[in-house]
């Protein structure tokens, strides 16, 4: 159950209802926006070409998230990995996201929406750490969906920061090594103070976590697809959480 597994998308996939049931929403869907580099591969187009559609996409999701309830949306956008990639397709990733705040946060603003970043941003480039730092205060005060964008965002660095943390405080003398507990150190992540994403998205066939969320996806729901994250759609969305809904969640019970 819930593993939706078909590049081309089959007829009757088109027209089969999709039923969600609006009581039981995930609070927090995490996904991995991956195979934009292959959708403008397919087309003959330069791989930005790809993550521009991407972003495209990204717009769509959160509308249909805020619109159905989701509390938390967390998008990896660039790993700590993903420097190694050629660096005009770092360049071009950074103006996308620069791009996207300027277009959008006036209308994610409109929606209540919470513009917030998980990842090391000290790392990026002065006029991104700007326009995020501007968004992010903007939209501090709203109710609605948070939207956390992943930028050079690496589950282990993530655990080693937090690590480092703990043990300045210890040092300091503020905290105790007795006082070191699963909460504590959720407490010391990117993501502290939000619940653990429920279930984890990953388009595009690859079948892996790639250093995501490793800390907080301890008990998610996973859900992969064959569809490139470009031509994800609000249906897959919908597919997604009807799935989740669908599984039987034990946390190591019975
Ligand atoms: C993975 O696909 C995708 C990325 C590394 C970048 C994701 C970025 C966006 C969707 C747009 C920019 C972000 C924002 C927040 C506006 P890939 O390039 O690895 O695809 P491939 O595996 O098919 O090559």
């Amino acid at each position: 159950m819930g593993l939706f597994f078909n590049n081309k998308r089959k007829k009757s996939e088109k027209s089969e209802e999709i039923i969600i049931d609006k009581t039981n929403i995930p609070a927090h869907i995490a996904v991995i926006m991956d195979g934009n580099g292959r959708w403008a591969k397919e087309r003959n187009l330069p791989r930005t070409m790809g993550h521009r559609a991407g972003m495209d996409t990204i717009r769509k999701i959160v509308k249909e998230s805020s619109k159905l309830g989701v509390r938390y949306l967390t998008l990896y956008a660039f790993s700590t990995e993903n420097w190694k990639r050629p660096e005009d397709e770092v360049t071009a990733l950074m103006k996308l996201v620069v791009e996207f705040i300027g277009k959008e946060i006036n209308e994610l603003h409109k929606n209540e929406v919470v513009f917030n970043v998980i990842g090391d941003i000290s790392k990026l480039p002065q006029v991104c750490q700007e326009s995020i730092f501007s968004a992010k205060e903007k939209t501090k005060n709203n109710k609605g969906l948070t939207l956390n964008i992943a930028l050079n965002y690496g589950g282990r660095d993530e655990i080693v920061s937090g690590v480092k943390k703990i043990a300045q405080e210890i040092l300091d003398n503020n905290i105790k090594v007795e006082d070191i507990d699963e909460q504590l150190i959720s407490n010391h992540l990117y993501t502290s103070g939000m619940p653990d994403p429920d279930i984890v998205i990953r388009p595009s066939g690859e079948l892996r976590l790639s250093n995501y969320l490793l800390w907080q996806s301890a008990y998610s729901e996973f859900w992969f697809s064959n569809i490139n994250w470009p031509d994800f759609t609000e249906r897959d969305l919908h597919k997604a959480i009807s799935d989740y809904q669908n599984r039987n969640r034990r946390f190591g019970g019975v």
